[in-house]
């Protein structure tokens, strides 16, 4: 018989381009149900879409705002809308870049870097603890598996990140605290340090020139599809070797 996976839920779905539609994909086709959320309806809406016409299953939670109460209900609506299976994968991918220099961010941006990293994120991984914590262990020895996506920004502060590397530094501690707490509990949590660019539609704007290049050239940067694939890795270890960090860059990262 085949096992029966569960659900995988990603927080920060994106535009369809990025690390949250790639891991919504890899999961889909490994055999979860797939619950996607983001701010924007129609990305998410068309990335459900794609899933279930390549034979997956997949649907749309739209957020107002990265904010504890819109989690909180939108893991009450995936409950309600598979009741009979466990949410047995999660990932927070949200994040706001903010690049500035320090006296330039306004206390707006400084309330969105603590809100989408911090607030947000210790809201995502209660819902995921919580509907964790009273299933039975899996084949692999695991009630569940919490992933967060981090950056270089997570363990190194530059000119003009300190906003996003505070915000980045403190996901990565929770991510750390937690996989310390609920490891006993099976619970395993863990977190990639994404040390290079993502190659996703921001770049087109961001490096125009580097973008052309990093389409032809994997060597220079990161593939969603190759991140996603490091996520189902990390989802599928027993419990005799839990990953907490991973950190994953390109060949040819300046580093
Ligand atoms: N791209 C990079 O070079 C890079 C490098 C290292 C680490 N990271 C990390 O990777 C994660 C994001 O993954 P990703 O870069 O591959 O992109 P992604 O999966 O497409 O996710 C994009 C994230 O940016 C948000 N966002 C804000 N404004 C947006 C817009 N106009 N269009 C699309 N998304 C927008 C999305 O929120 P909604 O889903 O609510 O729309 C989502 O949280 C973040 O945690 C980031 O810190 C990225």
């Amino acid at each position: 018989m085949a096992v029966k996976r569960g659900i995988f839920v990603v927080a920060g779905y994106g535009n369809g381009t990025g690390t949250g539609s790639a891991s919504a994909e890899v999961f889909a086709k490994a055999g979860y149900k797939v619950a996607l959320i983001a701010r924007g309806a129609d990305h998410i809406e068309k990335g459900a879409k794609k899933i279930i016409q390549d034979g997956g299953e997949a649907k749309a939670f739209p957020l107002q705002a990265y904010d504890s109460a819109s989690v909180h209900s939108v893991f009450e609506s995936i409950k309600a809308h598979w009741p009979d299976e466990a949410i047995r994968v999660t990932l927070y991918n949200a994040a706001q870049g903010i690049w500035k220099p320090f006296l330039e961010i306004t206390p707006e941006e400084w309330d969105t870097t603590a809100n989408i990293n911090l607030t947000t994120a210790a809201a995502f991984a209660r819902e995921s603890i919580l509907s964790f914590k009273d299933l039975p262990l899996n084949e692999l020895g695991k009630r569940g598996t919490l992933l967060f996506t981090g950056a270089t920004a997570s363990i190194r502060g530059n000119k003009t990140t300190s906003a996003f590397s505070a915000g980045k530094f403190a996901l990565r501690s929770l991510s750390q605290s937690l996989s310390k707490e609920f490891g006993k509990q099976n619970i395993h949590v863990a977190h990639a340090v994404i040390d290079g660019a993502i190659i996703t539609d921001m770049w087109k704007d961001r490096a125009p020139g580097k973008y052309e290049e990093w389409q032809q050239n994997l060597d220079g940067r990161l593939s969603p599809e190759s991140i996603a694939n490091s996520y189902l890795y990390l989802a599928h270890q027993d419990r005799s070797a839990w990953t907490w960090e991973l950190d994953l860059r390109p060949a040819h990262e300046n580093w």
